[in-house]
Formats: structure tokens, C-alpha cells, sequence
């Protein structure tokens, strides 16, 4: 039987792309069939050991190609870059399962699942540069996303405040509305692409929202302070700047109290 840690280190610790694709879907293949181990006895490495690819280059965001919609360089920018946020949230995913030990099997089991969707994600808009005769990696990309994994390598319900519920929970900010540029400019495919990334993505962010939730209740705090205190500590420039996606982001486990706070 294989071990679901053994597969997050390999896809963790080596940068090859088309292997850590095939790797992800094979773990998820073999959990569907009850055929990998959860079991967790291997020492957890430090995030340092985490390896990304050499290319695409790693840049600050104020280097980043202009992303307007309407140009063909614009749109492949455009494009590169939910690419890369679709690469790092494979490896985001991995690493919340491989790093926070000692919690019930389901939330193993939910994050490779998010792992294997994020792994079809990236698929999708690399197939879809690729049809732009460009391949990820081929223009830089954005340096800072991997932080808030470093940044919160040993705490759980900050990483699961930072990125779910604050990195990907941003994503249901924004995205309708490029859907609806899309709409009006006629592209069908990128419509599509978005649509369904948009749908998994709520997934995800709820998931986040019901393991702080979790985790907030096996320590006894209160969920909504806790998140307010997280996110006062760990973001930097104090809270994220809305507008935020109300409807979208009480499905996926805000509760009003919290939506009103992010907004005031
Ligand atoms: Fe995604
Ligand atoms: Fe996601």
C-alpha cells in the first residue's frame, strides 16, 4: 500500500511538473479505491525543502507583464498568470495534508481532493496557453504567493486563515466579474475555463472555512475572533480590501460577522 505522505513528499520535494500531475492523480485514484495509506509516521521536513521549477522566473508583482484582456499578449499574460496561481495552489494543497499531523482522516482526504482539482486546473490553462503557442513557464511569475505557505508553516488555523479563506476566497471576489469581460468579448473557451475553476474554487474556500472551524473548536476559541486576530497578524497591509463576493463567500462558510468586519 502506498502512503499518502510519501506521494506529498515527492510532489513537494521535486519540481518536475508532468510528474507531480501524474503523482497527484494517482493518489487521488488510489484513496477513491481505498488503497492508500494514511498513516503518518514519517518526520514532517521543513518547508524550506519545498522545490519549485526553474521556470517560470520569480518576480516582484510590480514586474509583471500588463494582463489587459483585449490584447493577445495581454490575455496570454493573463492566462500565465492564473497558471501560476493554479501551480502553487497544487502545492498548497499538498503541504496543508503533509505539514498539520493528528487530524481526523477526512481532512486528508479532503485536501488531496483539492489537489487533484487544483492538478486539473493548472492542466486546463496550460492546454489553453498552449492553443496561444505559449507554454507555462515562459513569461515570469508572481514571487509572493508561496509566502503565506512559509509564513505559516507551523500553525494550522493561520495557514487555513491565509490561504483558503483569504488567498482563494479572494478568487470569488474577482473572478465573476472577468467572466463577465469574457462574456462580452465572446470568448466562449475562457468563459468555460474560468466557470469551472470558479465552481471547485468555492469548494475549496468552504472546506477552509469548515477546518478553522473545526480546529477553532478543539482548542476552544471563538471561530470569528480567532479568524479576526489570524488575519490582523498574518496580513500584511493589516486586512484584505474588498469589494468582497457576499453571496459566493457565505456559501463558502463566512458568516456575516465576518464579511461585515472585512468590510469596515
Ligand atoms: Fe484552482
Ligand atoms: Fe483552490
Amino acid at each position: 500500500m502506498k502512503n499518502i505522505f510519501e506521494f506529498a513528499e515527492a510532489c513537494l520535494h521535486r519540481a518536475d511538473i508532468d510528474e507531480k500531475l501524474a503523482l497527484t492523480h494517482q493518489a487521488w485514484q488510489l484513496l477513491q479505491s481505498q488503497r492508500l495509506s494514511l498513516d503518518s509516521d514519517r518526520p514532517v521536513l521543513p518547508i524550506v525543502n519545498v522545490k519549485f521549477p526553474d521556470r517560470p522566473q520569480l518576480l516582484a508583482p510590480r514586474h509583471m507583464p500588463q494582463r489587459k484582456l483585449t490584447t493577445p499578449d495581454g490575455l496570454i499574460a493573463f492566462f500565465h498568470a492564473i497558471a501560476h496561481v493554479e501551480f502553487v495552489a497544487i502545492y498548497l494543497a499538498w503541504d496543508i495534508l503533509y505539514r498539520f499531523r493528528g487530524l481526523p482522516d477526512q481532512f486528508y482526504q479532503d485536501w488531496l481532493r483539492v489537489a487533484d482539482e487544483e492538478a486539473q486546473h493548472f492542466a486546463l490553462i496550460r492546454a489553453h496557453l498552449q492553443s496561444m503557442q505559449i507554454d507555462y513557464g515562459d513569461l515570469p511569475a508572481h514571487s509572493g504567493l508561496w509566502e503565506h505557505a512559509t509564513d505559516t508553516a507551523d500553525n494550522v488555523l493561520a495557514r487555513l486563515a491565509m490561504v483558503p479563506r483569504c488567498m482563494e476566497a479572494r478568487g470569488l471576489d474577482v473572478t465573476p466579474a472577468i467572466i463577465e469581460k469574457f462574456k462580452k468579448l465572446g470568448d466562449d473557451t475562457s468563459v468555460a475555463l474560468l466557470t469551472r475553476i470558479l465552481t471547485d474554487e468555492v469548494g475549496h474556500v468552504e472546506l477552509g472555512s469548515y477546518w478553522f472551524k473545526f480546529v477553532c473548536r478543539q482548542h476552544g476559541y471563538e471561530s470569528e475572533a480567532k479568524y479576526r486576530e489570524l488575519i490582523r497578524e498574518y496580513y500584511k497591509g493589516g486586512k484584505p480590501k474588498g469589494p468582497f463576493n457576499r453571496e459566493m463567500r457565505i456559501i463558502a462558510g463566512f458568516s456575516n460577522a465576518e464579511l461585515d468586519w472585512l468590510e469596515n
